[in-house]
C-alpha cells in the first residue's frame, strides 16, 4: 500500500464510527479520534486508535492538533446519546449538528488538510414514494433527516468558498453489530413488539455497516491520495446504500426470517406516532428508493451484502455471536 494517510475521526465512538475506525486501521491508515471526554476516549483506544479530548461545538486543542492530518471525517450525531430524538427538539438539533460540521469545515481550512468527509442521510431527501432518487433529486428532509437534510447546501457552500475539498455521504438506514437494529429492532422482535407501521408499502433503503465504511474507506484515499486540486473543488456526494431498496414489509419479513420469528403485524400510523414518536415514524414510513451508482462508478465501491437477504443474517449471526 502507498504511505500510509493521518486521519482525524469525530464520532469514532459512535455505531458508524467504530466501523470506519476498524475498517480504516485495517488498511493501515493512522488514525485519531475525537472523544467527548475520557471514557469515551477509552472507547476509542479499545479499537486500537488513539484520542483527543474534545468537542467539534466548542474551541479547543482539537483544531489546532487537526494540522497534522490528511483527511478528517464527522461522523457526528446531535442530541444524547441513547435519547431517541423528538419533533420537537428538530430546531436545536439541527442548529447543533450544522455548526458542528461548519466548525469541522472551518478547522479544515485552517489546518489545511487535503479534505474531509462529512456525514449526513438519505432521509434528507424525504418521501420521493415509487420514483427513484440520485443525488441530484431535490431534498424535503423529514423524519431523522430533518436534523441534517436543511444544512447540506449552507456546508458545501461554506466548504467551496474556503476551497476545503469536501465528500458529503448520505448513508441508507445502516445495519449491523450496533445502534437501532441492535438495540431497538431486535429486541422488538423478542419480545413480540415489532410492528409494520401503516400500509408498509413505502420504500427503505438500507446498507450494512461494513459496506458502508468501505465506501468511507475508498473516499478518504481519494482525497488523501489525489494531487491537490488546481481549481476551487466543487463538493461530492455519494448516496451509499445497497443495490435492492425494499418495502418495510419485506424489510421486517427479512428480519423476521433471520430471527426464526413471525412476520409482525402491523399498526396504524396515528398509534405508532403515539407509541414511538412522529419524527420515528416519519422515518420509517417514509419512501425512498435510492441509487447507488455515483458511489459505485466514482469510488469503485462494491458491495460485500448487495441486499438485505445476504446482509441480515450476516448482522444477526454477528450479534448472537457476542452474547
Ligand atoms: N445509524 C444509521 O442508521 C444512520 C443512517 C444514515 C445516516 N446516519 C448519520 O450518521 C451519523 C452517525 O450516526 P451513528 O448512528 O453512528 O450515531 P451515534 O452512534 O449516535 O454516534 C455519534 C457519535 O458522534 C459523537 N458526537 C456527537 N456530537 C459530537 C460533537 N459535538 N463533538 C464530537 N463528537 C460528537 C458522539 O460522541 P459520544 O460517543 O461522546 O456520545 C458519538 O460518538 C449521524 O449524523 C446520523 O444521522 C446514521
Amino acid at each position: 500500500m502507498a504511505v500510509p494517510l493521518n486521519i482525524f475521526i469525530a464520532g469514532g465512538a459512535g455505531f458508524i464510527g467504530r466501523h470506519l475506525v476498524k475498517a480504516l486501521l485495517a488498511r493501515g491508515h493512522e488514525v485519531y479520534g475525537l472523544a467527548k471526554d475520557r471514557m469515551r476516549g477509552k472507547v476509542l483506544e479499545e479499537l486500537g486508535c488513539r484520542s483527543i479530548i474534545g468537542n467539534l461545538l466548542t474551541n479547543g486543542p482539537w483544531e489546532r492538533a487537526i494540522e497534522k492530518f490528511d483527511v478528517a471525517i464527522g461522523c457526528t450525531m446531535p442530541g444524547r446519546r441513547g435519547q431517541p430524538p423528538t419533533m420537537k427538539q428538530v430546531p436545536d438539533l439541527l442548529k447543533s449538528h450544522t455548526d458542528a460540521c461548519s466548525n469541522l469545515i472551518l478547522a479544515v481550512h485552517e489546518g489545511m488538510l487535503k479534505g474531509l468527509i462529512l456525514t449526513l442521510g438519505v432521509l434528507s431527501y424525504g418521501d420521493h414514494g415509487e420514483e427513484w432518487v440520485d443525488e441530484d433529486t431535490p431534498r424535503e428532509p423529514i423524519g431523522y433527516g430533518r436534523f441534517s437534510g436543511p444544512a447540506v447546501h449552507t456546508l458545501a457552500h461554506l466548504a467551496e468558498s474556503k476551497r476545503v475539498k469536501a465528500t458529503f455521504m448520505f448513508p441508507g438506514w445502516a445495519y449491523g453489530n450496533g445502534s437501532w437494529f441492535k438495540d431497538m429492532l431486535l429486541p422488538a422482535f423478542e419480545q413480540g413488539q415489532a410492528r409494520v407501521v401503516g400500509s408498509g408499502e413505502n420504500y427503505m433503503s438500507f446498507v450494512h455497516v461494513e459496506d458502508l465504511a468501505e465506501a468511507y474507506v475508498l473516499a478518504v484515499e481519494e482525497i488523501g491520495y489525489s494531487p491537490p486540486p488546481e481549481e476551487r473543488p466543487v463538493p461530492q456526494m455519494f448516496n451509499l446504500v445497497d443495490d435492492q431498496p425494499t418495502t418495510q414489509k419485506e424489510w421486517l419479513s427479512v428480519v423476521a426470517r433471520a430471527l426464526a420469528k413471525p412476520t409482525p403485524p402491523s399498526i396504524s400510523v396515528a398509534e405508532s406516532v403515539q407509541q414511538a414518536g412522529e419524527l420515528w415514524t416519519e422515518s420509517v414510513t417514509c419512501s425512498l428508493r435510492v441509487k447507488n451508482e455515483r458511489a459505485k462508478s466514482m469510488l469503485g465501491w462494491t458491495l460485500k451484502y448487495p441486499t438485505v437477504h445476504a446482509g441480515v443474517p450476516v448482522a444477526v449471526g454477528a450479534i448472537r455471536k457476542e452474547r
